[in-house]
């Protein structure tokens, strides 16, 4: 018999900095509904997932929690496991970055690409704060000082190793315009090459040595491997990759999928392959970079607190429900709105009327009228091709868009066999057919069709919904070889002479009321904010609308008493004074912008730097050695004005 033929598939790996989100969930449920409908259609599927456990966060994470890094991250991992099992994701392996197998894979990477040139010894420069031994960027700082403790930074530069990047960036650029499905979706392709690659690729800092829980560079202990090169490569240390057993790397690689989300397409696009190209190892075939779920607007995190918690949906509507509805909800690709009104819509019309019901009807007549067994019958009728050829259109279709990543309308093919039953039985009347004693076998047949349609949709359903699936085809009691995607392709594949029962309704229904509804949005505007695609790095009005700009008038300029670096202004606004603090005493007299108008951010959260309180934001203009305070131009523009 002739191998299997294999599908790999990868989600990210997650960083156990805290709880995992709804946001999350979705990627890695996508990934194992993919995963089991590949096993389904008989493919060897290999699904991977796991932990990035390395680098300063965690590091510091620890320290505040008072144990030490390894201890925090095992913490975490087991709860992120739970969550998977919870959530019913059947993954192949589990990576952590702090396996001693991953870590050998990325030593051993690190010193071959030394070896061969593509890694460099160099400065990496930046600005430091000493307290947080954090390195920052330019942009990373707020109002010019530490964007974590709010603290002054120093220029500073530490040795580091950096990786070649331009060198490979003519290669990269062919590839992807030579593999047009290497990238999706498309539109992110084109954020790529122009953003990106066509501007010129700068090498890429790869070691550090202000911290040190990292996988340390073999010959020179001083560095740790510094993210991405730590972290990409998980996708083939899981596969053996310059270890003990590389026989899955045989298998498996090149992989057929890695699945992301948009806020790192980028490393997987641009620096993933480079490295693989410098390995000389075959690339992926797809990196498939899905949206975000949007929350009132905004991206779901921790630190703005509004995370959507897995487990207490889970707890409060089930696992089948919850996998439904982010399945079916986000047009993958683009970003969705997360919305409890429609995750309760989704169970209550979805699953519990239009599923549940055909579940509860077609057992229940099967009962009345046949004592539950449905004898052998060839009595075709009225409607009967319409639903048959609605049941091959539901099958192909779905596979369609499963292989284009397209869930929610894999789903909705599947909700048309689903509606086109329910209008069956209301076409066919069994309840008149069941008064005619001359119409029994009719109504066989009429019985036997919706019974076949649920064998069907219980199979196509499966891998987005595994227990659903089963609990419908054990509920009609189809025999396992009458499971398969093999078996589907015809109708008719449902044997006479099984005997079903009654059953419980497969989904009670929500009370709408008794539901604490978070989100008040109309259903509607959800439904078009749903469909915009955003690139990232593009915010909506709405997004830039939440930031409050107001015109002031400097009333008063000191030095900070504590900080060289900081100005301590008094500002007017008209109706309400401030006190912001600045990092720009080393463009600027105190004395020289009293009396000007400035424009300041007043919705930011207060912030203590050195021990003052600064509330709010001056703006500036900044290029290289320059800086210059925006100020409104001429006019008599009164304090407090809005600014937008
Ligand atoms: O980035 N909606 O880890 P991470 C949809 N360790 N997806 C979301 C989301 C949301 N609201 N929030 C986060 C990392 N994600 C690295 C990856 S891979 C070699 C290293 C997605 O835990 C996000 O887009 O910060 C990303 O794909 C994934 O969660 C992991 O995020
Ligand atoms: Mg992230």
């Amino acid at each position: 018999m002739a191998d299997k033929k294999s599908f790999y598939v990868t989600t990210p790996i997650y960083y156990p900095s805290g709880d995992l989100h709804i946001g999350h969930t979705y990627t890695t449920v996508a990934a194992d509904t993919l995963t089991r409908y590949k096993k389904l259609q008989g493919y060897d599927a290999y699904m991977l997932t796991g932990t990035d456990e390395h680098g300063q966060k965690i590091q510091q994470k620890a320290e505040e929690a008072g144990i030490t890094p390894q201890e925090y991250v095992d913490d975490v991992v087991s709860r992120i496991k739970d969550l998977w099992k919870l959530m019913n994701i059947n993954y192949d392996q589990f990576i952590r970055t702090t396996d001693p197998e991953h870590e050998k894979t990325i030593q051993r990477i690190f010193k071959k690409l030394y070896d061969q040139g593509d890694i460099y010894k160099g400065k990496y420069e930046g600005w430091y704060c000493t307290p947080c031994e954090s390195f920052w960027t330019e942009s990373q700082l707020v109002d010019g000082c530490c964007p974590d403790c709010g603290r002054p930074v120093e220029k500073a530069s530490e040795e580091a190793y950096f990786f070649k990047m331009s060198k490979y960036a003519d290669r990269l650029l062919e590839y992807i315009e030579s593999h047009p499905d290497f990238i999706q979706p498309e539109s992110r392709k084109n954020e790529m090459i122009n953003n990106f690659i066509k501007p010129g690729l700068q090498d890429l800092c790869v070691s550090r040595t202000s911290f040190d829980w990292g996988v340390p560079v073999t010959f020179d202990t001083k560095h740790v491997v510094y993210v991405w090169i730590d972290a990409l490569p998980n996708y083939i240390s899981a596969l053996g990759y310059l270890n003990d057993k590389p026989q899955l790397m045989d298998k498996y690689w090149p992989a057929d999928l890695h699945l992301v989300g948009k806020d790192i397409i980028r490393f997987h696009t641009i620096y993933w392959p480079i490295i693989l190209m410098a390995l000389d190892l075959p690339l992926p075939k797809k990196v498939y970079g899905h949206g975000w779920i949007l929350l009132k607007g905004g991206k779901m995190s921790k630190s703005v607190g509004n995370v959507v918690d897995p487990v207490e949906l889970v707890d409060k509507y089930g696992v089948d429900p919850l996998r439904y509805h982010v399945l079916r909800e986000m047009t993958f690709g683009s970003d969705g709105v997360y919305n409890e009104d429609l995750l309760v819509s989704h169970i209550n019309s979805d699953l519990a009327n239009d599923l549940g019901n055909l579940l509860s009807r077609t057992t229940a007549m099967t009962v009345k009228y046949f004592g539950g067994t449905l004898p052998e019958t060839q009595q075709a009728g009225d409607y009967d091709d319409e639903l048959i050829q609605t049941a091959h259109k539901a099958v192909t279709e779905y596979a369609d868009f499963m292989d284009k990543l397209d869930f929610s309308r894999a789903l909705e093919s599947v909700w048309k066999l689903i509606g086109r039953a329910n209008k069956y039985i209301d076409e066919t009347q069994p309840w008149v057919l069941g008064k005619d004693a001359g119409q029994k076998d009719r109504l066989a047949r009429v019985m036997y069709n919706l019974t076949e349609s649920l064998r069907i949709i219980a199979v196509l359903i499966s891998p987005a919904m595994p227990d659903t699936g089963k609990r419908v085809a054990d509920e009609i009691k189809v025999p396992q070889a009458q499971r398969t995607w093999e078996s589907i392709q015809k109708f008719g594949g449902y044997p006479a002479g099984v005997t079903v029962k009654r059953c419980k309704p497969l989904f009670p229904r929500i009370d709408v009321k008794k539901v604490a509804v978070e989100t008040a949005a109309p259903v509607k505007k959800q439904k078009q904010q749903k469909k915009e695609e955003k690139p990232a790095g593009v915010i909506t009005i709405d997004d830039f609308a939440k930031v409050q700009m107001k015109v002031a008038r400097v009333l008063s300029c000191e030095k900070h008493p504590d900080a060289d670096k900081l100005l301590v202004f008094q500002l007017d606004f008209g109706n309400e004074k401030r006190q912001i603090i600045s990092g720009i005493a080393k463009y600027y007299q105190p004395e020289e912008l009293v009396g000007k108008k400035v424009i300041a951010c007043t919705n930011l959260k207060p912030v203590m730097l050195r021990g003052l309180e600064s509330n709010g934001m001056i703006l500036s203009a900044i290029s290289g050695k320059q800086l210059r305070v925006l100020t409104v131009d001429g006019g008599d523009m009164p304090e407090g004005a809005d600014v937008g």
